[in-house]
């Protein structure tokens, strides 16, 4: 099966033919919520975790955005031990009152954005490349590889967003797009359910190239980052080959990528690829500039068809 696109769904650019084949997305009425049995992580799990963060731990301090490396500090995220869902939420909640809950895999819109406005984010807790990924996955088409793989796992989830949990500025952003998804979900203004389904996606769109693939402006926080820019995308930050992509793109190393400046227009009718590297990144001047733009445009997710 290859993601369906609908009516107003023609108003998008980039339209990539997402394969989502097998890929079981969790609802309301599933088991969605687990516990983590942190007893039964595996050395080889433990490896891989270490292998994981050894490979871009030095690339993160020194082009991740300073939100992303104070998070690594508060969090005491390190390379000894595979993430404890349960004590990294403890940590974060005394921070910014946020919950992390342990996840079975992927989550539909109400139950994702639910949890978020409720200041709740859900993570999994398998971690590509180990023996229980591959049996979790056998039969979908899913890249499982240690530079990247589109299906959320633990480095992803821990690594690359618990770090930003730790900042109240940007716990309160995600808790406003995660009311927002909600609202379009109860849909009070009667739209068509394609209109919904539309405005949906134009919210993944828009986390999709800010919070999981997004780049800023070099704020020059970080005497160690040399760049033209510093990265917040969760999805850059936890990948190896998208991290080198991003640092090679911008030292003119690589054409694969373009750097364009943040058009929240443009953004939300920005379709992508999550199975390959970005082909792509918007550029931010500051994370309080994507804060403010997101709450002065709400209306651009709530597209009545005219
Ligand atoms: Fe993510």
């Amino acid at each position: 099966m290859v993601e369906t696109y609908k009516k107003y769904d023609s108003l998008f650019t980039n339209i990539k033919p997402n394969a989502i084949e097998n890929v079981v997305i969790f609802s309301k009425n599933d088991s969605w919520e687990i516990q983590q049995h942190y007893g039964d992580v595996t050395q080889k799990e433990t490896k891989i975790w270490q292998h994981l963060y050894s490979k871009v731990i030095d690339i993160t301090n020194q082009f991740g955005s300073i939100e992303f490396i104070q998070g690594i500090e508060k969090l005491e995220l390190c390379f000894n031990e595979f993430p404890n869902i349960k004590s990294i939420s403890n940590r974060i909640k005394s921070i910014t009152d946020w919950e992390v809950v342990t996840v079975a895999g992927f989550l539909d819109e109400y139950l994702f954005f639910e949890l978020n406005a409720n200041r709740r984010f859900p993570s999994t807790d398998i971690i590509r490349q180990s023996p229980r990924f591959s049996e979790k996955y056998y039969n979908s088409p899913i890249k499982n590889e240690f530079g990247y793989t589109p299906e959320p796992d633990v480095f992803h989830d821990v690594f690359g967003h618990m770090p930003f949990l730790t900042n109240q500025s940007y716990c309160n952003f995600l808790a406003e797009i995660g009311q927002l998804g909600y609202e379009i979900l109860l849909n009070e203004k009667g739209l068509s359910q394609e209109l919904i389904a539309h405005n949906l996606k134009r919210l993944q769109n828009f986390a999709w190239w800010t919070y999981e693939f997004g780049v800023m402006k070099n704020q020059k926080d970080n005497p160690k980052n040399n760049l033209k820019y510093q990265i917040y995308g969760a999805g850059i930050l936890s990948s190896y080959d998208e991290l080198m992509n991003v640092v090679n793109c911008c030292e003119n190393k690589s054409s694969q990528s373009v750097f364009l400046p943040f058009d929240i227009e443009e953004v939300v009718i920005t379709r992508f690829d999550y199975s390959e590297i970005q082909d792509r990144y918007f550029v931010i001047n500051s994370m309080e500039e994507l804060y403010q733009s997101f709450r002065n445009n709400k209306n651009l997710f709530m597209y009545e068809g005219k």
